[in-house]
C-alpha cells in the first residue's frame, strides 16, 4: 500500500472542506483500502480521507460486524441525544465528552458508485457524525462539552 500518515491537529488540511467524489475509479479504491488498513492498524473506530491528507469526501467506520465505506456521505436522520467520551486519531491522547444524536441514518455511495445506507446507534452514530464532520474541516473538539482531565484518563 501507499505510505499514508495520519495528520495531526494543527495541520491546515484538517480544517479544510473536502471535495465531492465524482470518479469512482481505481484511485478511489486504493484510497479506501489504504484507509481500512490504517484504521485496523490504529485500532480506531473511524477514519476520514482528509486525515490521511486527501481532501475527498470519503469515510470508513467500523460498525462492529464490518468496516463500512461511504463516499459523499450525508446524515439524513438524527434521533435522540447522547453524551459520551470521544477521541480522534488526529488528536492522540485527548478525549472529551461530546453531545451527539443517539441514532443516525447515513447515506452515500460505495467505491463502485452504488448507493448505500446505514443506521447507527450509540458509538456507531457518534462515529458517523465525527467522520462526516472531518469532511467539513471540523474536529470533535468543536462538540466537546468538556475535555477529560489527566486524572480521568488514567
Ligand atoms: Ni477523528
Amino acid at each position: 500500500m501507499a505510505i499514508r500518515n495520519i495528520l495531526l491537529e494543527g495541520e491546515p488540511t484538517l480544517s479544510k472542506k473536502s471535495r465531492v467524489v465524482e470518479k469512482f475509479d481505481e484511485r478511489l479504491a486504493i484510497l479506501i483500502d489504504d484507509m481500512k488498513e490504517i484504521l485496523l492498524k490504529e485500532n480506531g473506530v473511524g477514519l476520514a480521507a482528509p486525515q490521511v491528507g486527501v481532501l475527498k469526501r470519503v469515510i470508513i467506520v467500523d460498525i462492529g460486524e464490518e468496516m463500512v465505506e461511504l463516499v459523499n456521505p450525508e446524515i439524513t436522520k438524527r434521533l435522540g441525544k447522547q453524551e459520551d467520551v470521544e477521541g480522534c486519531l488526529s488528536c492522540p491522547g485527548e478525549y472529551g465528552i461530546t453531545a451527539r444524536p443517539m441514532k443516525v441514518t447515513i447515506k452515500g455511495k460505495n467505491r463502485f458508485g452504488k448507493d448505500v445506507m446505514y443506521e447507527g446507534e450509540a458509538l456507531t452514530a457518534r462515529a458517523f457524525c465525527h467522520e462526516v464532520d472531518h469532511l467539513d474541516g471540523v474536529l470533535f473538539k468543536r462538540h466537546v462539552i468538556r475535555m477529560l482531565t489527566k486524572e480521568e484518563l488514567e
